[in-house]
């Protein structure tokens, strides 16, 4: 997708280096950042210069290729993969393209391990930006399916980032958005700030002025209120964790909004890869609820005036905070699951069935 006008993915490998865009820098500066050991890669993750699941999960698997770029010790290999799947507990991206790489590497020792986990990195990202187009081929349908009744631009609520900023391109829950825009279909945006971290504010209104889409941000809690006077024609967010039953582990919020739209007939849609599904473990319960740094919610970032990048304490600095990143939407909340296969209910039949 674009950024002043020029194509851009998230992630690509150059000259022995894996280039990201720093996210952390997004809106205010365009940054491309190397990535040259695999602590970097580690690192990136931890402080989400990277983020959202399919990235994180593609970084991983770059991360192995840095490890091996770096040492042939097979222990240190192992070490690293530790490391990566450590970096964030909750999206489970991350261990999936750990555990696809890792299995692809198993027992190979020669000069060509370099070649193998090079060619399946990039592999990952291609069948993403492939998942991503056709999750938005799918999705475009609904959307096309409200403007025919309406004939008018179709208001969709999103929660978060799930933007081609959190894949390497298209994006979940914005890739029937693009699609539709593409299309012709007037589209309207309400883009959930998502406070602590601002993805929607910094990363999804950016995105969505840079492809031209009309947005609105809104305070986390005003989507109620929108649904409530008729002015959200649906919901779309992504997820960074689906089980096998349907239960939608994504940015804490999103539970909130789901239960606004049920109580307002308003159907919310959850798009996904199938990177994305978690086939074990079976209750929501069980998922790992990434708990960040307090600091997160006390300190805001933006420009000064002179524009420089600037933190400041917007909390007493005695009180305390909890800072959960992610919730659960139960399954019976979800309309229905947008993947690359197509669209279906979120529960095990309705997975199982595009997914044999
Ligand atoms: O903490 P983040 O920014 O990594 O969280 C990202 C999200 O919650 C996204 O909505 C999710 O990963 C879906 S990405 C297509």
């Amino acid at each position: 997708m674009k950024i002043e006008g020029k194509d851009y993915k998230t992630i690509w490998f150059e000259n022995d280096c894996v280039k990201i865009i720093d996210q952390t820098k997004l809106p205010h500066k365009f940054i491309i950042k190397d990535l040259k050991t695999v602590k970097d890669a580690i690192n990136s993750i931890k402080l989400m210069e990277v983020r959202g699941a399919p990235l994180i999960g593609a970084t991983a698997a770059y991360g192995i290729v840095l490890a091996i770029l770096e040492s042939n010790d097979q222990t240190f290999l192992k070490k690293s993969a530790e490391g990566l799947i450590n970096s964030r507990p909750t999206a489970i991206n991350l261990k999936w393209a750990i555990d696809r790489m890792m299995k692809k590497l198993s027992g190979i020792n020669s000069d060509k391990i370099l070649e193998i986990a090079l060619s399946e990195a990039k592999k990952i990202c291609e069948e993403d930006i492939n998942f991503c187009k056709n999750i938005g081929l799918h999705g475009l349908k609904i959307i096309e399916e409200i403007y025919n009744k309406k004939k008018k631009p179709v208001n969709i609520l999103t929660h978060c980032n799930a933007g081609w900023l959190a894949t390497i391109n298209w994006g979940t829950a914005t890739s029937p958005i693009y699609h539709a825009h593409k299309k012709g279909i007037p589209i309207h945006v309400w883009v959930d700030e998502t406070r602590p971290r601002n993805q929607g504010a910094n990363l999804t209104s950016y995105e969505l002025n840079e492809e031209e889409i009309k947005n609105t941000i809104i305070a986390d809690n005003t989507g109620g209120i929108l649904m409530n006077r008729g002015e959200v024609d649906m919901c779309i967010v992504g997820t960074d964790r689906t089980l096998a039953n349907g239960d939608v582990c994504n940015k804490v919020g999103t539970y909130l909004k789901a239960l606004a739209a049920k109580d307002n007939n308003i159907p919310f849609y959850v798009a996904l890869p199938s990177s994305t599904i978690d086939w074990e473990t079976k209750s929501s319960k069980d998922i790992p609820i990434e708990k960040r740094n307090s600091d997160e919610l006390s300190k805001i970032e933006g420009l000064d005036e002179n524009g420089n990048i600037i933190k400041v304490q917007i909390y007493p600095k005695k009180s305390k905070s909890v800072n959960l990143a992610f919730d659960i939407t139960p399954a019976k909340y979800v309309t229905k699951l947008i993947t690359e296969k197509g669209i279906c209910e979120a529960s095990e039949n309705g997975l199982k069935k595009l997914f044999k």
